[in-house]
């Protein structure tokens, strides 16, 4: 905590020097890294932050309301809060082909973000989340991230990168020491695409909606059992099966629970999860969220099968 400190110090103090009475647009996505960015401009710069959360639909049950909470209610920050759930959800119908959806989406959030961006006056600067694994991975040609590398040329921005020398576990500590609630600073990775890449297929609302709520259950029923688990999830494939509901035949969706621990993300490992806590998971799930009618659990280490199913 006294060396997060000594970091929060030094860092507010040269974003002040570097930004001076500029004005810095960050896209907050909520994840840690834009989160801790968010907090620490916010610490050094106020109100000349400009925060855009774009919710693309595809969000985890709660999570554009948690930024909106903390950042807004909490944080007094200058959020801007697109809900573009139709735009996205209107574009991906029918849409099957896992990478014609990642492009989609990826392509479309641009395209909101820019169009937020034109609507102000007077950006000079460009906040983003950029961490020393980012830096550290694309030099050595291992993933491109779309963080790294500069800004097109036709945007006249400087970049703000606090965090670009830290390491995950560090950027969580300074997070905490901002006072971000720990759901914020401790959660799982999550992709770009969203839930999208796990509403495998033609994307529909009624199975979106369904797969947030069988996430949220699979969530909720693993932080409680206290376990420490990399990735933990739902997908709801494009498929159904027949049940049996109230005496009446059922047709509907099946949901598979993914669980992975990593060390590197290029292999991973299935824990072995308590019958128990999978048979209260199952219960709560065929329970309580409508269109599931089986729950399976992903046995399937990576490789072969990679942690998402798209
Ligand atoms: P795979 O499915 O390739 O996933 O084994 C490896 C890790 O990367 C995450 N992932 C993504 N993260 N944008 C991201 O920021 C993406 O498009 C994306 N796709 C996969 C995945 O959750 C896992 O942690």
């Amino acid at each position: 905590p006294e060396l997060a400190d000594a970091f929060i110090e030094e860092a507010v103090a040269y974003t002040r020097e570097q930004v001076g009475d500029g004005k810095v647009l960050l896209a907050l996505s909520g994840g840690v890294d834009s989160s801790v960015v968010a907090a620490l401009l916010i610490k050094a710069i106020g109100k000349q932050l400009v925060c855009v959360h774009v919710n693309h639909g595809l969000m985890r049950k709660g999570e554009s309301e948690q930024v909106i909470e903390v950042f807004q209610n909490q944080m007094d920050a200058n959020l801007i809060y697109v809900d573009a759930t139709d735009r996205f959800l209107d574009l991906l119908a029918g849409q099957a082909d896992p990478e014609t959806k990642r492009h989609i989406i990826g392509e479309e959030f641009i395209k909101v973000f820019d169009e937020e961006a034109a609507k102000l006056d007077g950006i000079g600067f460009l906040g983003q989340g950029t961490i020393y694994p980012d830096i550290l991975e694309s030099e050595a040609g291992v993933k491109a991230h779309h963080n790294v590398g500069g800004l097109p040329e036709e945007l006249n921005w400087e970049l703000v990168e606090p965090v670009k020398l830290l390491f995950k576990d560090e950027v969580r500590v300074v997070g905490k020491q901002l006072g971000l609630p720990d759901g914020m600073v401790y959660r799982q990775p999550f992709p770009g695409p969203g839930l999208g890449v796990r509403c495998t297929g033609a994307i529909t609302r009624d199975r979106l909606a369904a797969l947030r709520e069988a996430d949220a259950i699979v969530r909720e029923e693993i932080e409680a059992a206290g376990l420490d688990i990399w990735q933990y999830f739902a997908v709801v494939p494009d498929m159904r099966a027949t049940g049996v509901r109230d005496g009446q035949r059922a047709y509907e969706w099946p949901c598979i629970i993914r669980c992975i621990n990593t060390v590197d993300v290029m292999t991973a490992e299935v824990p072995e999860l308590d019958w128990a806590l999978l048979k209260k998971i199952t219960d709560r799930i065929l329970g309580e969220v409508p269109g599931i009618c089986r729950v399976l659990y992903d046995l399937s280490p990576k490789p072969i099968g990679t942690v998402e199913f798209e």
